[in-house]
């Protein structure tokens, strides 16, 4: 594909890479490798006496099955040995893994990170990329205001309105929120009805003493700069508040007169199979924070009645598809396996007894991808791109690109464009890559796409819009 003329660069160059990625190719699974492997693939996976494991040539079929075989079963006509009895079927599994991401970082290292050009081209649109505004701190979550002003979150506790050329904000009076690890004030949502009702919903974590703290919500109305009416929609008992700095999930999504949300794990994986406990879950209320009584484990006197869905590391991306009304969810998985989830009733998405990743470390998790009672994904990321927001696009600007789902990517900086056919994912375009983290996409009114960038560096945050060139 042709590159179209750079007109010039945006600035978000130049900062390093300090995310989980960096941590990609390491650890305890490169140790397997090292005593296992390397003398016959090479050090760097580049071959030997053995073939590389990381040009993209494969003498079997490369999918994960089939790698994980090759290494179990050997080939003792070719001279690759058989790791059966050797290694454990967790330890082939984060092998297998580990063999993704050196390929990854070696296709990057043949072909480093293009600079995050105004212009870009992709598949159907080329794309002009203007900056809208930028701030420091970082921003998490941004809204449509029915006149199109934009309302925004920053991760420290304010919220912003952009009114075309004016800034108002911080809004006084917003709740107060733990602004530590990845928590602070997280998602903002306007009310479907809001042109009569006015309600703007908030997510963000609440601490109630120096330690603790847990994703809750809120709900507002924004009069003359300030935060008024507030009413409470979200509060887990204090008993499941805990000082773990990370896996808050949350984005707010209404559904008629539903809203539904997710937490994280709370970095408690195995919480997230107990429906007693909120985290690692979705659930659903009515929008105005009471219990839909037919919620799928309401009856359930063990459970969390607010639990829609349950087995979900840490949900970041959530969104109603405009056609269909099914609920997607991306959600980050550990080193390995992000995921893409169509969520429904009462369904068990498997993490952390079944996962496409293994621990940041390189030690493995699990070998078991699928089980019988467990959903699948609808599509994973194995490396991971560290998914952010997601969200589908139903306007006419982009007509070609109708109903695709567009995924962020923090540690990754690529925006990701989905296509979907009958609830299956059928492809994955990557539109773009930046140095620095995609934090959220959204729609505007006018019909562009909208992104919130974070700078590695976390100083500075960017929201640009899409649109195509003539
Ligand atoms: C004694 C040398 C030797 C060792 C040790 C060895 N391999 Fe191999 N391996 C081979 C040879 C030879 C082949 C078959 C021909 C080829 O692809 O080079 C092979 C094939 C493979 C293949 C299939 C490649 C393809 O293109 O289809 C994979 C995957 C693989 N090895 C992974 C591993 C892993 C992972 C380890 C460590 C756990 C390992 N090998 C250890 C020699 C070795």
């Amino acid at each position: 594909m042709t590159k179209l003329l750079i007109a010039s660069l945006l600035p978000l160059l130049s900062l390093t890479h300090v995310t989980a990625q960096n941590r990609i190719g390491t650890g305890k699974v490169a140790e397997i490798y090292e005593v296992n492997c390397a003398s016959c693939h090479g050090r760097l996976l580049d071959g030997g006496q053995g073939s590389s494991l990381i040009d993209g040539q494969w003498t079997i079929e490369p999918t994960e099955a089939a790698i994980a075989d090759a290494i179990r079963s050997g080939n003792e006509t070719l001279g690759m040995p058989a790791f059966e009895g050797t290694l454990s079927d967790e330890d082939i599994r984060s092998l297998v893994i580990l063999i993704h991401e050196k390929e990854l970082l070696a296709q990057r290292e043949a072909k480093p990170d293009p600079e995050f050009d105004k212009l870009v081209q992709t598949e159907l649109y080329d794309l002009e990329i203007q900056e809208v505004t930028s701030m420091t701190g970082t921003l998490w979550s941004l809204d449509f205001l029915p006149n199109g002003d934009i309302i925004t979150t920053q991760k420290n506790g304010n919220l912003w309105i952009h009114s075309s050329d004016t800034l108002i904000g911080p809004i006084l009076g917003t709740p107060t929120v733990k602004d530590n690890g990845q928590g602070g004030l997280l998602d903002v949502a306007i009310h479907p009805d809001y042109e009569s009702n006015k309600w703007i919903y908030l997510s963000y974590v609440e601490g109630i003493n120096d330690e603790d703290g847990m994703t809750a919500i809120v709900r507002g109305k924004v009069e003359n700069g300030e935060w008024v009416d507030q009413e409470s929609i979200y509060f887990a008992e204090k008993s499941f508040y805990t000082n773990r700095r990370h896996h808050f999930g949350t984005r707010i999504v209404f559904k008629d007169e539903y809203l539904f949300f997710g937490i994280g794990d709370r970095g408690q994986q195995d919480q997230a199979q107990d429906i007693s406990r909120p985290n690692g879950k979705i659930h659903r209320l009515y929008a105005d924070g009471r219990i839909p009584e037919n919620n799928p484990f309401a009856k359930n006197k063990e459970a969390i009645p607010s639990i829609w869905a349950y087995g979900n590391r840490n949900p970041q991306g959530l969104v109603l598809h405009p056609e269909t009304g099914n609920l997607w969810e991306a959600e980050h998985g550990p080193r390995g396996g992000d995921e893409i989830n169509l969520i429904e009733a009462g369904n068990n998405y498997g993490w952390p007894v079944i996962t496409y990743g293994m621990n940041y470390n390189g030690s493995p998790i699990t070998d078991i991808v699928e089980k019988p009672d467990m959903e699948q994904p609808k599509h994973y990321w194995t490396p991971s791109i560290a998914v952010s927001g997601i969200s589908f696009y139903s306007g006419n600007t982009f007509s070609k690109w109708k109903h695709n789902l567009f995924v962020g990517g923090l540690s990754a900086g690529e925006l990701h464009r989905l296509e979907i056919h009958d609830n299956e994912i059928t492809s994955d375009e990557i539109l773009f890559r930046t140095r620095d983290r995609i934090r959220d996409v959204v729609e505007g009114p006018d019909g562009l796409l909208y992104i919130i960038i974070n700078s590695r560096s976390r100083t500075d945050s960017t929201i640009y819009k899409l649109r195509p060139v003539e």
